[in-house]
């Protein structure tokens, strides 16, 4: 099928506020903007992937409403295959209304609606696909049983796995770490996986090692303005990727720039590497925060340098 990168995941229309800050509860606050967008993690990292350049198709269910009609045009828009992009009258295409205060970050509420009907047998029926592809990215948008069923059938083919666990989901079966090849959540859901907190460098190393022993290859734990570390069965040492400094306006959707991007790296150019992916990630996510929005705010290939493509 030729397809280089494929995501089992997410579709939410993003309603998108941009408030002074976040309400208190019981408060009415008024706010200075409203934006609509395509986002929902899955379609987010798909998209990004596919900007840089990948061969990517995405795996997912939206709902037979106007929202789920537009997101088909917008994979079409995007280059990305949607043979299994499939249409369910159950339910609606998910929502997420989303508040972005004055210093850039949000706060998210998510009715996932057709995600959620994403089943088992949707991804059997993908299976040419995900098998023949070099990467498949998931999350934890839609139900978690279709997603392990998704590192599964990748990991048997030999297919690189990369597992965002986003939202984060406390009790995590383990099964989720032996089929991933990469995981990598926030600081806030590493904290959630491990228990502990994930505020510095420091605890990321930490964390990073906890999750790498309970059976993933690797752990990129992504740490906003301070970076991220990535740990390996490999070596040791856990390695620390430092972010470069930018102006933010709005972080929505920087974690799946980071992992669409990387995605990217890993399937189109392996001779870079995880780390020098990871870094040109950072800087990828990095551009998407200075502008509003989701995917809105990802670049596309010939926006950029194309020292950083290859
Ligand atoms: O990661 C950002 C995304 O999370 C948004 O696009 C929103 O839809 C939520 O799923
Ligand atoms: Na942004």
């Amino acid at each position: 099928m030729n397809i280089s990168v494929t995501v089992v995941g997410s579709c939410n229309t993003d309603l998108i506020s941009y408030v002074p800050r976040l309400p208190k509860q019981g408060e009415t606050i008024q706010g200075s903007r409203f934006s609509m967008g395509f986002g929902g993690k899955g379609a987010n990292q798909c998209v990004m992937a596919a900007r840089l350049g990948a061969k990517a198709a995405m795996v997912a269910k939206v709902g037979a409403d106007t929202f789920g009609e537009n997101f088909i045009k917008n994979f079409k828009d995007n280059g990305i295959n949607r043979d299994f992009v499939t249409v369910t009258d159950q339910s609606t295409t998910g929502v997420a209304p989303i508040c972005v205060e004055e210093a850039g970050q949000n706060s998210i509420v998510i009715v996932p609606g057709a995600n959620l009907l994403l089943s088992e047998e949707d991804v059997y029926a993908a299976k040419s696909l995900i098998t023949s592809s070099k990467v498949v990215i998931c999350q934890l948008e839609i139900n978690p049983q279709t997603t392990l069923a998704a590192l599964k059938l990748a990991k048997k083919f030999g297919v690189l796995t990369i597992f965002n666990p986003a939202p984060g989901l406390a009790n995590l079966d383990t099964e989720f770490y032996t089929y991933s090849d990469i995981i990598c959540p926030n600081e806030t859901e590493a904290e959630i996986l491990t228990g502990l907190p994930v505020k510095s460098i420091e605890d990321a190393k930490m964390a990073a090692n906890i999750l790498l022993k309970r059976g993933c290859g690797k752990v990129i734990i992504t740490l906003g303005e301070q970076g991220s570390v990535i740990a390996t069965t490999d070596t040791s040492e856990v390695k620390h990727v430092p972010a470069q400094k930018v102006k933010v306006v709005d972080t929505t959707g920087a974690g799946d720039a980071f992992i669409g991007s990387l995605a990217f790296y890993l399937a189109e150019n392996p001779h870079l590497g995880l780390e020098e992916s990871v870094r040109r990630a950072t800087i990828l996510a990095g551009i998407s925060v200075q502008s509003p929005g989701t995917q809105t705010s990802m670049p596309w290939a010939s926006e950029l340098d194309p020292k950083i493509l290859s």
